[in-house]
């Protein structure tokens, strides 16, 4: 039997720049709200705020699912884009298919996904040509 969650809730992320960046700052506040672990909540802000706009940039929008366990705290993002070629490529640090214009916004530095990483205690994606993309994080309290 899975433990249920303390709290779940979804969040939609629009694959648009106007709102980009209002999910994960959200799930930032319901944590802090909750009082949870200080390091978890930095952790799963730079985690989750990256992934939502790598969705919104690539994706095309799609959701955020939080799941808030008492020693640990589950993300996943899914979106129904057009899928990650070359996913180990992906991963490597300063690896970008950014736009022009998503440069001069800021982003592209191809660390996003490395961060994710690095932030995250349990990382798995898995990605789909046609089909889209999806993470799934965990992020341990003291770990
Ligand atoms: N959800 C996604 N759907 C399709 N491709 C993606 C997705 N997320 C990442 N990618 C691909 O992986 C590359 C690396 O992503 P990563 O987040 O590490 O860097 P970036 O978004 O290019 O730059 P940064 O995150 O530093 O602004 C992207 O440039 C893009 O080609
Ligand atoms: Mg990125």
């Amino acid at each position: 039997m899975t433990d249920q969650p303390l709290f779940k809730k979804a969040f939609p992320v629009k694959g648009d720049f106007a709102s980009a960046g209002e999910a994960s700052v959200k799930v930032k506040n319901i944590l802090k709200d909750i009082g949870y672990d200080s390091g978890v909540i930095r952790r799963v802000a730079v985690a989750t705020y990256e992934a939502e706009m790598n969705v919104v940039m690539y994706g095309g929008g799609g959701e955020i699912v939080m799941a808030v366990n008492a020693d640990h705290v589950n993300i996943i993002i899914v979106d129904q884009g057009p899928g990650i070629p070359d996913i180990k490529q992906a991963l490597v640090e300063g690896y970008s298919t950014a736009t022009e214009e998503m440069r001069e916004m800021g982003f592209g530095a191809g660390m996003g996904l490395p961060n994710i990483r690095k932030n995250s205690n349990e990382f798995t994606i898995d990605s789909e040509m046609g089909k889209g993309t999806r993470l799934d994080l965990v992020f341990r309290c003291g770990g």
